[in-house]
């Protein structure tokens, strides 16, 4: 299997995943409307792979131009991360989520049957175990209803995958789990971008230490943790978008028709709130400023990984300490701020 597909490759987790993928060897054509990326990212992935990426403007839900993409190229497999990704928006536009979320994920897969079918990568997300019973969450903990339209989107697109798979032989499916995908590219060249005020908590920790942000909230130290403050497994975003090439490889050993491996995708520790945000303050030697304030409405209180299934089947293993990442975070947000 040489060429791949990503969907949603101008994005965060879709451009890393590039250059892991061309660094892998893999050639790589990227798709995206830049509704919520534009081209820094992939130019950012040609200045470190020094590789021209094929890149179509495109919108998955439109099948046409889905199908112009099969057309010009002979893709072997797709990595599919388009789709809308900010949970509190997705409650108050709900449609809009389940139509792009869902009909972009359809596409893909209708022509990819329509053309011979091929291996799915499926970026789904720990927003699948809501607040799990029982801690660290492996493969089989099951499914809490989603909190969010966002959340159920990850659901019923997992759904999708796995019923396609089994009515089509000739197709191939992986879910890949994500924890909390945090950090940027050792070489500061491409990182998370968010559009507006971030939602999530590191870009908002590095946001806050460039000065374009007044403090920081801290949502909650009243849960029932060591130090009140929410516990997540922060993934470096390079070692996650590693675990996709890995993902691929397994695909290809396996060969296996008829059903999708689900695998986790965290480092297995989990780390609080508050330790996230010291430890970027003594890390990189910056200030953050910060608040307590109540909790953030459909948080849950701690989720963290059994990470064993994708360290023994898929052979990958976070390999990045929480520390590094967070200097990668912040050599981004300098980079991009012009801070020296
Ligand atoms: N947090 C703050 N202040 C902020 C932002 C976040 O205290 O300004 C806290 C949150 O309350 C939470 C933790 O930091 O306890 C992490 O929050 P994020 O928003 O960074 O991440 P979430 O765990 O809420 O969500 C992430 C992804 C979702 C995915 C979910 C799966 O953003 O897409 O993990 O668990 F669904």
């Amino acid at each position: 299997m040489k060429t791949i597909l990503i969907t949603g490759g101008a994005g965060f987790i879709g451009s890393h995943t590039a250059v892991e993928l061309i660094q892998a060897g893999y050639e790589v054509i990227v798709a995206d409307n830049l509704s919520n990326a534009d081209t820094t990212c992939l130019e950012g992935v040609e200045k470190i792979t020094r590789k021209k990426i094929p890149f179509h403007k495109a919108d998955c839900c439109d099948k046409r131009q889905l199908k112009k993409i099969f057309e010009e190229h002979a893709i072997d497999g797709a990595i599919h991360f388009a789709g809308y990704k900010a949970v509190g928006e997705s409650v108050y536009k709900p449609l809009m989520y389940y139509h792009n979320n869902l009909t972009s994920f359809m596409t893909l897969l209708e022509i990819m049957v329509e053309n011979g079918g091929g291996n799915v990568v499926f970026s789904s997300s720990a927003t699948v175990y809501g607040q799990p019973d029982i801690l660290p969450v492996t493969e089989e903990t099951p499914r809490k209803p989603a909190a969010s339209p966002y959340g159920n989107t990850k659901q019923i697109c997992e759904d999708i995958l796995a019923d396609a798979v089994r009515a089509h032989p000739t197709l191939k499916g992986i879910i890949l789990r994500y924890f909390n995908p945090i950090g940027a590219h050792a070489s500061a060249m491409i990182g998370e971008l968010p559009r507006g005020v971030p939602n999530n908590l590191v870009p908002f920790i590095t946001q806050t230490a460039a000065g374009i942000r007044e403090e920081l909230q801290i949502y909650g130290n009243d849960y029932n943790t060591p130090d009140g403050t929410a516990l997540r497994d922060y993934i470096d975003v390079v070692d996650l978008a590693a675990a996709h090439v890995s993902a691929l490889k397994h695909m290809v050993r396996t060969d296996r028709t008829g059903s999708c491996d689900i695998f986790n995708v965290g480092t297995g520790k989990p780390i609080s709130v508050m330790e996230l945000v010291n430890k970027f303050q003594a890390v990189n030697k910056v200030p953050v400023k910060y608040r307590i304030t109540g909790r953030r409405e459909g948080d849950v209180e701690a989720v963290w990984a059994d990470t064993s299934l994708a360290n023994t089947v898929l052979g990958w293993k976070a390999a990045c300490s929480v520390e590094q990442t967070l200097e990668k975070a912040w050599a981004w947000e300098k980079r991009l701020r012009g801070i020296k």
